[in-house]
């Protein structure tokens, strides 16, 4: 049985994703089809990955709309984006409790997987809820890596729509030097927070 190799942290998890989602949709704790095909692996590896990857909705959402402000959109996400962090969580060079502790229980493989999986679904409609007005001064800079309407691409990821809070303590992160990309960090300690707070309520609202 898949039991006994199943960290505890995830089965924990998983039972904690049962009781969030819609009771048809788990029958059972891990589910029976694979979320992600990886061929080449046993069966009991692809119920596995697939049951990692349903303890991301727990908090990311199993309709790609997060649960709280502070999580981001991962849905359509640019997954070289995604495997980049996933790595830096993995490494330490991104810090974040939670998230390292979710990226580390993640085989190297599993990790390529799990951002392509989230990658190809469809980013959810306006999730930041916040109201496009005018674009803030500056902001227009930030097209030049997060491309027009900051939709994302290879270059950097996607922006446009993102939770507002998100936004703001992401950008916060870098200024303070707490996230570590040294492109964005010399970018957000050169914008005042009254400044950065304007940005991410535009920039959720697109
Ligand atoms: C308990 C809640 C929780 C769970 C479960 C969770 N995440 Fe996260 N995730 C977060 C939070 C909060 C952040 C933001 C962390 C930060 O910036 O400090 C985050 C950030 C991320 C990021 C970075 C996105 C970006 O835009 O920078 C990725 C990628 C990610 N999570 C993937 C996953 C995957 C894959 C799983 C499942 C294996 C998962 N998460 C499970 C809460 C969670
Ligand atoms: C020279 C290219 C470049 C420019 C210009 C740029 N960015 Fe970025 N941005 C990046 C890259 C690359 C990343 C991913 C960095 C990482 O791995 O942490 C990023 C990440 C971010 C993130 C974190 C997203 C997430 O999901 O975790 C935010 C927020 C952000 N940028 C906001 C901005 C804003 C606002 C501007 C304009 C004021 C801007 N950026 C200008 C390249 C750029």
């Amino acid at each position: 049985m898949t039991n006994n190799r199943f960290p505890t942290v995830f089965g924990v998890l998983v039972a904690v994703a049962a009781l969030a989602a819609p009771a048809n949709a788990v029958e059972s704790h891990i589910p029976e089809r694979p979320a992600v095909a990886s061929p080449g692996n046993a069966p009991e590896a692809e119920a596995i990955l697939g049951a990692k990857l349903l303890v991301c909705n727990t908090c990311h959402g199993a309709d790609g709309i997060p649960r709280s402000a502070g999580t981001p959109v991962i849905w359509g996400q640019e997954e070289t984006f995604l495997t980049k962090q996933l790595k830096d969580f993995h490494s330490g060079e991104r810090t974040s409790e939670v998230m390292t502790w979710m990226a580390t229980a993640l085989t190297p493989e599993e990790v390529g997987a799990a951002a392509a999986f989230f990658a190809k679904k469809t980013w959810p409609g306006r999730a930041g809820g916040g109201a496009a007005a005018s674009a803030p001064a500056g902001v227009a800079v930030c097209s030049a890596c997060h491309q027009q309407n900051l939709v994302g691409g290879l270059a950097a990821p996607r922006l446009a729509g993102q939770t507002n809070q998100y936004l703001l303590d992401s950008m916060r992160r870098y200024a303070d030097g707490e996230r570590t990309n040294p492109v964005m960090v010399a970018i957000m300690k050169a914008i005042s927070p009254a400044d950065r707070e304007a940005m991410a309520r535009y920039i959720s609202g697109l």
